[in-house]
């Protein structure tokens, strides 16, 4: 599979700070990759220097080959990574549509604004019913939509999207996390930073966990099992599955071990029980 992006030993000074001190991470054609580690971890100076927002002082960040690390935000959109960035950074003055086709600035061929614009009001109606008001007055969900929408404006084979759930009530993040999976079934490759793990490991399949400036663990994602709830009481009475474990239920990648069976029995009648894992349970999940 074709290497996209390739980050080496990162580092990023504030100053007399540090905000990164040693991050490396790849990201590969077709994935979703999940940056995840708490306040401070460097999710965004990481991002952010991806996307020519910070200059490294030191590492490479190379994207299909190329050296990239140090570009302006401007040189780098054209090449197909953009960012979504963390608190939306959005036009407030601007309407919806204003910040939409400021999106496409980098887009060489502009005749195909119109096209583009109508994809993302196809993906998020929400903003096509509000295309003429100002950026000011979305409630937060609107504006996560409005920031993904800009970003898909640029037509990136490689979307940044930091901390897409911030702000957003369980509802509104489903609905942008099926929009996610769209979006990648559609060919997107997304490298995503989260604090909050549960749906970014329903998602991604390769993971980076951060503390202090540094990436310290990596791994795959195994598929999440989806644990069938047994139709009927008369059926689940009839499971011979005497303590069904723990189940998650995935939405997105079920269809490949829907069939899975219990673990520690023969049975398929399965507990429908939804816990998501906390991020300990993560940090075991990452071989
Ligand atoms: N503009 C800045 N000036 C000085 N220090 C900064 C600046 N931006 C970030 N930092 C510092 O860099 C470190 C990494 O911050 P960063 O914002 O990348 O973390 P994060 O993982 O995105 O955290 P959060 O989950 O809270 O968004 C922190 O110690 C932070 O204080
Ligand atoms: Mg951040």
């Amino acid at each position: 599979m074709t290497l996209r992006l390739e980050v080496e030993h990162l580092e990023v000074r504030y100053g007399d700070l540090i905000g990164v001190a040693d991050v490396s991470l790849r990201v590969e054609e077709g994935h979703i990759v999940a940056l995840l580690g708490s306040n401070g971890a460097g999710k965004t100076t990481t991002l952010n220097a991806i996307a020519g927002l910070v200059r490294p002082s030191a590492g490479t960040i190379r994207w299909r080959g190329e050296e990239i690390g140090g570009m302006p935000a401007y040189a780098i959109v054209p090449k197909g990574l953009a960012l979504s960035p963390e608190g939306w950074r959005l036009f407030v003055n601007q309407t919806v549509e204003q910040n939409l086709r400021l999106g496409a600035t980098a887009l060489r061929d502009k005749s195909r604004i119109p096209q583009l614009l109508d994809r993302v009001f196809g993906i998020f109606p929400r903003l096509a019913e509000r295309r003429r008001q100002s950026a000011s007055t979305l409630s937060g969900g609107e504006r996560q939509m409005l920031a993904l929408g800009r970003a898909l404006m640029s037509e990136p084979k490689l979307l940044l999207l930091d901390e897409p759930s911030l702000g957003l009530a369980p509802a509104v993040l489903e609905t942008l996390y099926d929009t996610l999976w769209k979006l990648h079934q559609e060919g997107l490759t997304l490298l995503l930073a989260e604090q909050t793990v549960p749906l970014a490991l329903d998602i991604a399949d390769y993971g980076y966990v951060l503390q202090t400036g540094r990436t310290v663990l990596e791994g795959n994602l195994p598929p999440c099992r989806v644990y069938v709830a047994p139709s009927s009481p008369a059926s689940a009475a009839s499971s011979s599955c005497p303590s069904p474990p723990e189940g998650k239920r995935c939405p997105y990648r079920s269809s490949v071990i829907a069939n899975d069976a219990c673990p520690s029995c023969s049975c398929t009648v399965l507990s429908g029980s939804s816990t998501p894992p906390s991020a300990s349970r993560l940090m075991h999940q990452l071989a």
